[in-house]
């Protein structure tokens, strides 16, 4: 199959919503990170994505919204902190795993009896859910276990040759995957931490609890409140090494760590006083966020054989970036 690659003009957009309505999957953009997108109610359509990923069976795909009322055809029994959260923070980077309604094929449910639903703010993943009149089914535009795409060349790269059209938005303003959520007594269970933090859930809902696959290891034959938690992830070729402690003890652990086939990523503001070759990932959290995927891409351009990361801050935002890297890394951190 050809893959084109197309400018967010008006007709191109067009063109791929009548593709979606014919049951197809494009590459998408969206406000996270790029997506696979089909018509999330058509079997054949949603097999096309997992087949495009190579993604396991029972790991369920966000259904994508852009109208607040598709919700009542698509899920039931909406606790009340679930809509007060949508009122504060839809459109925007938020899923809320609800009990789904008969419509949704299991295929896109993973066999579970919720489903995951979000309404993104980008304009053209907004234009091509109503251009299409579907409700879509995407997950990140990358192959399983791949960092996920943040440009449209990044799609390009994992899925030339499997999907008829990627739409360029351009580079994507968050960079990680939204926050997903459930919900248990009324209050917010955090399944993936995203852009909408801890703390912002924590303004609508009393409480949020923390799974501990966020931080910590799953073992695959476990049974979790979220597939995507299990699976190893985000990963480029070379190993990744997490290294906690600040500047000073990073370069001397570098001292003895490295050579040829050794680099290290470090924040920007380290980048003049570092004495080896390194790639940075930003300083604050959000940049960090931005950044992150694209530099764990970038590795592989490298011809390293392990990256050793300066762990970044886990608080706010910074628990997305922790997130994704210890995924990247395997869950080995050195702390020094
Ligand atoms: O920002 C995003 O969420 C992007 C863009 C494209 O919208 N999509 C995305 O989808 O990251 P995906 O499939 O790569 O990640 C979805 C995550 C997985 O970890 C999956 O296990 C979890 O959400 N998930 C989906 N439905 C679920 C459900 N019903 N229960 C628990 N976890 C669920
Ligand atoms: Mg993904």
């Amino acid at each position: 199959m050809q893959t084109e690659l197309l400018s967010s003009e008006i007709i191109n957009i067009q063109k791929a919503a009548k593709l979606i309505a014919n049951g197809e999957v494009i590459g998408m953009p969206t406000e996270t990170v790029y997506g696979l997108a089909a018509d999330a109610l058509n079997e054949g359509a949603v097999k096309k994505i997992f087949t495009a990923k190579g993604r396991p069976a029972d790991n369920p795909l966000i259904v994508h919204i852009a109208e607040l009322s598709s919700l009542d055809f698509l899920v039931h029994d909406i606790p009340e902190v679930a809509l007060k959260l949508a009122q504060k923070f839809w459109p925007g980077p938020l899923t809320m795993v609800l009990k789904k309604n008969n419509c949704i094929p299991e295929i896109t449910s993973g066999g579970l009896d919720t489903v995951g639903i979000r309404m993104p703010s980008h304009p053209i993943a907004r234009e091509l859910i109503k251009a299409s009149g579907k409700v879509l089914a995407a997950p990140s535009a990358n192959l399983s276990g791949s960092p996920s795409p943040t440009t449209a060349k990044h799609v390009f790269d994992d899925m030339c040759g499997k999907i008829p059209l990627i739409i360029d938005g351009g580079t994507c303003d968050v960079g990680i995957e939204s926050t997903v959520i459930s919900f248990e007594n009324g209050n917010v269970r955090l399944l993936r931490p995203g852009f909408i933090s801890v703390e912002d859930l924590l303004t609508v809902s009393e409480q949020v609890y923390t799974d501990s696959g966020i931080l910590g290891k799953v073992d695959e034959s476990e049974k979790v409140l979220s597939p995507g938690m299990k699976y190893k992830h985000y990963s480029p070729k070379a190993e990744v090494i997490i290294v906690n402690g600040d500047f000073e003890q990073f370069c001397k652990f570098m001292e003895i760590h490295n050579s040829e086939d050794v680099c290290a990523m470090v924040f920007d503001r380290d980048r003049d006083n570092y004495p080896y070759s390194c790639l940075t990932y930003g300083d604050t959290s959000i940049e960090q966020a931005h950044e992150i995927f694209d530099k764990l891409r970038e590795i592989d351009t490298l011809n390293v054989k392990t990256v050793y990361v300066r762990a970044p801050s886990s608080k706010g935002v910074g628990l997305a970036v922790y997130n994704r890297l210890l995924r990247a890394a395997g869950f080995e951190v050195i702390n020094l």
